[in-house]
């Protein structure tokens, strides 16, 4: 509950925050970057957030060696939310809405903010595909809400720090 009330603090406060040109040009590429551009600022800071935690968790780990590829999954693992206008009141409805329903929402695939709110995963993979990227990372953007794929150590990772952010 806290931590919804944080997210909802970060969504409000999110349009008066500058978003870290920096580090997204340090690790995204050009055609990333316009990408990344599509999403809403509130989305574009919950991607920086949950980058910049996976720095910290990776330090702790010796199993991911490569942090550049790392960095570039979390800032575009919600990379299917481009064009969704999904802005804080959608948000709250549909965390809402999901609990009430006992999950069954999802089932409103034909409601076009709802279908992205929980395929997001799909959409975004479907879109890396269809520009090339390789197995592995389309597999990790498709699975990043997944909670019955557990031996994936960047999910793990990209998972937690998600849900922290
Ligand atoms: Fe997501
Ligand atoms: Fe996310």
């Amino acid at each position: 509950m806290l931590h919804r009330i944080k997210q909802f603090y970060w969504d409000i406060t999110s349009e008066f925050k500058d978003i870290d040109i920096k580090f997204i040009d340090k690790y995204l590429n050009n055609l990333e970057k316009e990408l990344f551009k599509n999403l809403n600022k509130a989305e574009q800071h919950h991607c920086i957030r949950v980058a910049k935690l996976a720095i910290k968790e990776y330090l702790k780990l010796e199993e991911v060696n490569d942090l550049d590829m790392l960095i570039k999954i979390c800032l575009l693992h919600d990379i299917g939310k481009i064009g969704s206008r999904l802005n804080i009141f959608d948000r709250v409805f549909l965390v809402l809405g999901d609990k009430v329903t006992g999950g069954n929402l999802k089932k409103c695939t034909n409601i076009r903010k709802i279908n992205i709110y929980y395929n997001h995963p799909q959409i975004g993979a479907q879109k890396l595909k269809s520009l090339g990227y390789d197995d592995e990372f389309i597999y990790i953007i498709e699975n990043h809400h997944k909670k019955d794929i557990k031996d994936n150590i960047v999910i793990n990772i990209l998972k937690l720090c998600d849900d922290k952010n």
